[in-house]
């Protein structure tokens, strides 16, 4: 945590929710910036927006490592430690982060997926999920990333969104979009000052920013 804390975001589609980021990190009250996007595809909407914005973006496919998904996160993490990165956000990244990322980076790896976890998580096809299911509510969970789950993990923050009957995927995806744009940015701020407590698989809001050690 320095004065403005470094974010990179790991994004393989569209990227509503980076440009939601990078829209509140130009209010000048906001505790953390964006430097740089990587993304696991050649091209995706996520890096024509990072490039847009003047933001580093950098394309690592696994194709250049020879398939190596190992091999691909350690470029990953040499890009991240080279931007000097404190905090990383997966914003729809569809790959899982190898265990060198997850520990080189603990407790300072936020994912945001489209359900109220732990209801439909494991894959990218979370709203086609909970409308097979026929659940009345869904929403999205911001959470920190741990080793050996897939959108699981200590739950920061979470948005409910009703499911009307006549919603399809788009729809309803549209609606679940909307509060992630809300939350997503709430929990950076939250990660930046200082104010989530992680006591296990929960996550507590302090009021006050608590003293941080081993900050990068
Ligand atoms: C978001 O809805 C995010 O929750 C989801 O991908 C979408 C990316 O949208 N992530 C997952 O499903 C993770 N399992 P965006 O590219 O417009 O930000």
């Amino acid at each position: 945590m320095s004065a403005s804390t470094r974010v990179a975001v790991l994004a393989s589609g569209t990227g509503s929710n980076l440009t939601a980021l990078l829209d509140v990190a130009q209010t000048p009250a906001f505790p953390a910036q964006i430097v740089l996007v990587v993304s696991n595809r050649s091209q995706c909407g996520a890096l024509d927006i990072a490039r847009a914005r003047g933001v580093q973006a950098v394309s690592l496919p696994v194709k250049e490592y020879g398939g190596d998904a190992t091999a691909r996160d350690r470029a990953i993490l040499d890009t991240l430690r080279t931007a000097r990165i404190e905090l990383i956000v997966c914003a729809g990244y569809d790959r899982v982060l190898s265990d060198d990322v997850l520990a080189a980076y603990p407790d300072a790896i936020l994912n945001i997926h489209p359900s109220l976890l732990p209801a439909f998580g494991g894959g990218m096809d979370a709203v086609e999920q909970a409308l097979a299911a026929g659940v009345k509510v869904t929403g999205c969970t911001v959470h920190l990333l741990k080793a050996g789950a897939v959108d699981a993990g200590p739950i920061v923050l979470q948005a409910a969104v009703p499911v009307e009957a006549d919603d399809d995927a788009d729809t309803l995806r549209a609606r679940i979009h909307e509060q992630e744009w809300r939350v997503l940015p709430e929990a950076v701020a939250l990660w930046a000052t200082g104010r989530l407590q992680v006591n296990g698989s929960k996550v507590r809001i302090l009021a006050q920013p608590r003293q941080r050690e081993g900050v990068r």
